[in-house]
C-alpha cells in the first residue's frame, strides 16, 4: 500500500456538480458529437411523438391538453422529441389544409373530437397544418428540443415492406413531393431555434431499395435542407429499416456543407430474429452488438454522430425477450454514449391500423396520456438521459464508471466501511479499470476485491493477488470475475436482495436459453462528465476521518470528487 496523503491546496478546489444547461442554438457536429454554438456536447435524450397516421395530427391531443404532455416529456427528463410527419400534409391540401375536426370526423373519429374539444378546444378547427405548428410550439415552450422525422409520404400505420411507400420511387413515394415537402417543412421552421433537424425519411425499405439511389436522393434532400434553413442537423436515415449504413464504409455522400450531418439507426428486440426469446441472451447480445458494429456502430470510430432514432420494448414488463433485448440495449448505448429517441411517447392512437383508439404498448405514457406507464423504466432510463462523454463536459481526464444495466445504476461506495451498492450514476464514483485487471477507486491504492460465493466485495489494499484480479468473462463480455484465493472457484460480481455488491458462480457461461444472466451483466464505461459531490454524512475511512478532523474537509466524497475530477494522483 501507498501512503495516502491529501494534499492542503485540495482544499481551495471546490467540487462542483454536473449540471445540463439549456443548450445555445444552433446545433451542429464535432466528430461524433452533436454540439451547440458554444461547443458544448448536448446529448440528445429524445421520445418519438407520431403525427403521420390517417388523422395527420399528433396523437393524444384528444386524452391531455398539449401543453400537459410537453411538460410531461420535460418532466420525464427528455431533452427532446422526435416528431413524425408524412409529406402529404404539406404537399396534397386536400390532406393538409383541413381542420383537426374534419380530419377526425372523416374518419368516424367523433369520440376523438369531443376529447379534443376538451382537452385543446383551440386546436380544434385549425387546419392540420397549424395544429403541426401548435405542438412544435408547445414543446417549445418545454424547452425541449425537436427532431422533425419524415416517417413516409401517404399518412398511415408505417412501415411494411409492401406498403409502396418504403423506397424513392415506390407507389406513394414520389421523390420530387418528398424533396418539396422538406422544403416546405424546412423553411416553415427556419426560425423557430429549438428545431434543431430533421430526419429526412424514415426506415427505407423494400424490394426496390437502391445504393445508386439512396446516394443520389440523399444528397439532393440534404442540399434542399441545408438551404431552406442551414441551422438544422439533417439526419440520414440507412437501408433495411434503418438497421444498415455498412455501405458508408465504401463512400459518404457528397454534400456541400459540414458539420451538420448526422446519421440515424434503429434497435428493436423484434429485428433480432426472435433469438432473444431462445438464445443464450450472453450469446445473444453479443451477436446483436457485434452486428450492430458492423453495421452501424462502425460510423462513431469514423468519427460521425450516429443517433439511435427509434428503440423501444413492451413497457408491460411481461415480455420477456424485449426485457433482454432492453438490458443488453442498455448497456450499449451507454458504452457507446449514443443519441438516441424511444419508441414511442403516445400511449394510445385516434385510429391505428383500422382499430379505433388502440394502445400503444410500447408507450412511455398510459392509454390516457395520464402518466408514465412503467415508472421503473424512467427511473432506469435516466441513467442514459445525460452525457457521460464528449466535448465541454469537463476539461479534466476521464475515469470509468461501474454500469449496471438491468437497473440503470452503478457501483457506488459511500465510504470504505459500507458495503458497496448500486446507486446513482449521477453521483460521484470513480474507478480506474487498469490494463492488469484492478478495480481502483481512482487516485488511491485501494482496490475491489471478491471474498466469497454469496458475500459482498470489499475495497482492500492488497490488489496482488487473483481475488484482485477482475476479467470480463462469457461472450457478451459483462461478466466481470475474478477467482477465489484459496481454490480458484470462478466468481462474478452480482446484485444481492439488498440491492449491495455480492460475488456469486457465473451465470449462463454455457449455452441455455432459460437462464438469465441480466443481474450480473455490468458494463465499465468511460467519462469525463463532471462529479457530483454527495451527500455530507458519510462515514468516512480511517485517514479521511483523520485528515477531515485535521483539516476540516468536508467528506470522503468530496476528496473523490475533487480527486476524479481533476485527475491528481496522490
Ligand atoms: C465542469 O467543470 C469545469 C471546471 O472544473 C467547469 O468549467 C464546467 O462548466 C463544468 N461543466 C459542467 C457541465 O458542469
Ligand atoms: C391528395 O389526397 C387525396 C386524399 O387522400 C387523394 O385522394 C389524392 O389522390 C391526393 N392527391 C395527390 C396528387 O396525391
Ligand atoms: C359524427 O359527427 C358528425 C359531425 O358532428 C355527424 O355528422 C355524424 O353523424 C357523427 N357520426 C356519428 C357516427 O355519430
Ligand atoms: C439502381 O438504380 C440505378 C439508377 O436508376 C439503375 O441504373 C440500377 O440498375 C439500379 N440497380 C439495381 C440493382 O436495381
Ligand atoms: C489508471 O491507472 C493507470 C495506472 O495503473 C494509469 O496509467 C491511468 O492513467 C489511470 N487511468 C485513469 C483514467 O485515471
Ligand atoms: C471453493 O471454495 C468455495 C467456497 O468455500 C466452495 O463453495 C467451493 O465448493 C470450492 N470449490 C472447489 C472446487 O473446491
Ligand atoms: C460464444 O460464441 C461463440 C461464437 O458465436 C460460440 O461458438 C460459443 O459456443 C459461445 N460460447 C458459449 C460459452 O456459449
Ligand atoms: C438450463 O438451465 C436451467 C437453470 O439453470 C436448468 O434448470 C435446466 O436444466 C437447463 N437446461 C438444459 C437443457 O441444460
Amino acid at each position: 500500500m501507498s501512503p495516502l496523503f491529501l494534499p492542503l491546496f485540495l482544499l481551495s478546489l471546490l467540487p462542483h456538480t454536473y449540471s445540463i444547461s439549456a443548450p445555445s442554438f444552433p446545433l451542429s457536429t464535432n466528430s461524433r458529437w452533436i454540439v451547440d454554438s458554444t461547443g458544448q456536447r448536448v446529448k440528445l435524450a429524445c421520445v418519438n411523438w407520431a403525427a403521420h397516421l390517417e388523422p395527420v395530427a399528433a396523437e393524444g391531443l384528444s386524452k391531455q391538453p398539449v401543453d400537459f404532455v410537453a411538460k410531461k416529456v420535460a418532466d420525464l427528463g427528455f431533452n427532446c422529441v422526435r416528431y413524425t410527419w408524412a409529406v402529404q400534409m404539406v404537399t396534397n391540401a386536400s390532406v393538409g389544409s383541413i381542420t383537426l375536426r374534419e380530419s377526425l370526423v372523416q374518419l368516424g373519429l367523433n369520440e376523438s373530437v369531443a376529447g379534443v374539444s376538451v382537452n385543446n378546444p383551440k386546436l380544434l378547427d385549425l387546419s392540420l397544418i397549424q395544429v403541426y405548428q401548435e405542438v412544435v410550439a408547445a414543446l417549445s415552450r418545454s424547452n425541449l428540443m425537436v427532431i422533425l422525422d419524415n416517417q413516409l409520404s401517404k399518412p398511415s400505420w408505417c412501415c411494411s415492406r409492401y406498403d409502396g411507400d418504403g423506397f424513392f420511387g415506390d407507389k406513394y413515394f414520389d421523390t420530387d413531393e418528398w424533396l418539396s415537402g422538406l422544403k416546405i417543412i424546412a423553411t416553415m421552421f427556419n426560425s423557430t431555434p429549438n428545431v434543431v433537424g430533421m430526419s429526412l425519411r424514415n426506415e427505407l425499405r423494400g424490394p426496390n431499395q437502391n445504393l445508386t439511389l439512396w446516394y443520389r436522393y440523399m444528397q439532393e434532400g440534404a442540399e434542399v435542407v441545408h438551404s431552406a434553413n442551414p441551422n438544422l442537423l439533417v439526419i440520414l436515415s440507412g437501408l433495411d429499416y434503418d438497421k444498415d449504413l455498412s455501405f458508408l464504409q465504401l463512400k459518404q455522400p457528397t454534400l456541400s456543407f459540414t458539420n451538420k450531418l448526422v446519421y440515424e439507426f434503429h434497435w428493436y428486440g423484434f429485428s433480432d430474429g426472435g433469438d432473444w426469446e431462445n438464445g443464450n441472451p450472453n450469446n445473444v447480445c453479443a451477436s446483436v452488438v457485434k452486428s450492430t458494429l458492423l453495421r452501424v456502430g462502425f460510423l462513431l470510430e469514423q468519427g460521425w454522430p450516429l443517433f439511435l432514432s427509434e428503440f423501444g420494448f413492451d413497457q408491460s414488463g411481461t415480455h420477456l425477450a424485449d426485457n433482454r433485448y432492453l438490458t443488453c440495449f442498455m448497456s450499449i448505448t451507454a458504452e457507446w454514449d449514443l443519441d438516441w429517441a424511444l419508441w414511442a411517447l403516445q400511449g394510445s392512437y385516434y385510429l391505428r391500423e383500422g382499430q379505433v383508439a388502440c394502445d400503444e404498448s410500447y408507450g412511455l405514457l398510459t392509454w390516457d396520456w395520464c402518466k408514465a406507464r412503467n415508472p421503473s423504466f424512467v427511473k432506469r432510463i435516466s441513467a442514459l438521459q445525460s452525457p457521460l462523454q464528449g466535448p465541454g463536459l469537463s476539461n479534466k481526464k476521464p475515469y470509468n464508471l461501474i454500469f449496471h444495466p438491468l437497473t440503470g445504476l452503478c457501483v457506488v461506495m459511500d465510504s470504505s466501511s459500507k458495503p458497496l451498492q448500486l446507486g446513482s450514476c449521477a453521483d460521484l464514483r470513480a474507478w480506474n479499470y487498469t490494463s492488469d485487471g484492478k478495480l481502483v477507486v481512482k487516485g488511491t491504492s485501494y482496490c475491489l476485491q471478491s471474498v466469497n460465493v454469496g458475500k459482498n466485495v470489499k475495497i482492500g489494499t492488497d490488489c496482488s493477488k487473483p481475488n484482485s484480479k477482475w476479467e470480463l468473462v462469457s461472450n457478451s463480455s459483462m461478466h466481470i470475475s475474478s477467482k477465489l484465493d484459496k481454490n480458484g472457484t470462478l466468481l462474478c460480481l452480482d446484485v444481492g436482495s439488498d440491492g449491495t455488491i455480492i460475488t456469486n458462480r457465473c451465470k449462463c457461461l454455457s449455452e441455455n436459453g432459460t437462464c438469465n444472466p441480466e443481474s450480473q451483466w455490468f458494463k465499465i464505461i468511460l467519462s469525463n462528465r463532471n462529479l457530483t459531490r454527495g451527500d455530507s454524512n458519510i462515514e468516512l475511512p480511517f485517514f479521511g476521518r483523520w485528515l477531515s478532523k485535521l483539516l476540516s474537509l468536508g467528506s470522503w466524497r468530496e476528496y473523490y470528487s475533487v480527486e476524479g475530477a481533476n485527475g491528481l494522483r496522490i
